[in-house]
């Protein structure tokens, strides 16, 4: 049985989802530091497995990112990455000034999620999106 919480998952648990949800390399030792960090966690379990997840992160006023939208690849198509994103926006529409910015990075497949939320395209810059590790100096 599914059962939400807005508890942290262990980094071990989160970086175990990022990699079967196929998203970029994240250490073990970057999301001991990062999960602390966190403004709203939202964690989806079947039994003691973490199988979706997504978090708010940023200065809680002027900017947030939603940011690790993930669903195990053996719950997928069965409304959790709807859930997630919603009770997300639902949380910062509860929680943060209404001149708050909150944006996301969205991989192309999952644009039409983030627009059924009132997401809207933008043309943005980041640096090593595409590259799990940051090149040597
Ligand atoms: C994107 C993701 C979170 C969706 O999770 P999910 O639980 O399968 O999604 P849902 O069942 O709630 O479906 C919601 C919508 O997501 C989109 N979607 C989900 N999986 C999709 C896929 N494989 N291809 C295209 N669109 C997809 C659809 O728009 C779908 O709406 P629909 O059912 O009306 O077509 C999941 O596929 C995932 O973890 N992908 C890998 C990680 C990722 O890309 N995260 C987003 C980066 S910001």
């Amino acid at each position: 049985m599914i059962r939400w919480t807005h508890d942290l998952p262990s980094a071990d648990a989160y970086v175990a989802l990022r990699q079967a949800a196929g998203l970029g390399k994240r250490s073990v030792e970057a999301a001991q530091v990062a999960l602390p960090n966190t403004l709203y966690f939202e964690a989806c379990w079947e039994a003691d497995r973490l199988v979706g997840m997504g978090r708010v992160v940023g200065d809680g006023g002027c900017f947030v990112q939603i940011v690790d939208i993930a669903v195990a690849p053996t719950h997928r198509r069965q409304g959790i990455g709807r859930s997630i994103t919603s009770r997300l926006v639902t949380w910062c529409e509860a929680n943060l000034p209404a001149t708050c910015h909150v944006s996301l990075v969205s991989s192309e497949r999952a644009i039409a999620l983030y627009q059924a939320h009132g997401f809207q395209l933008c043309r943005g810059l980041d640096r090593y999106a595409s590259s799990d590790l940051r090149p040597p100096e």
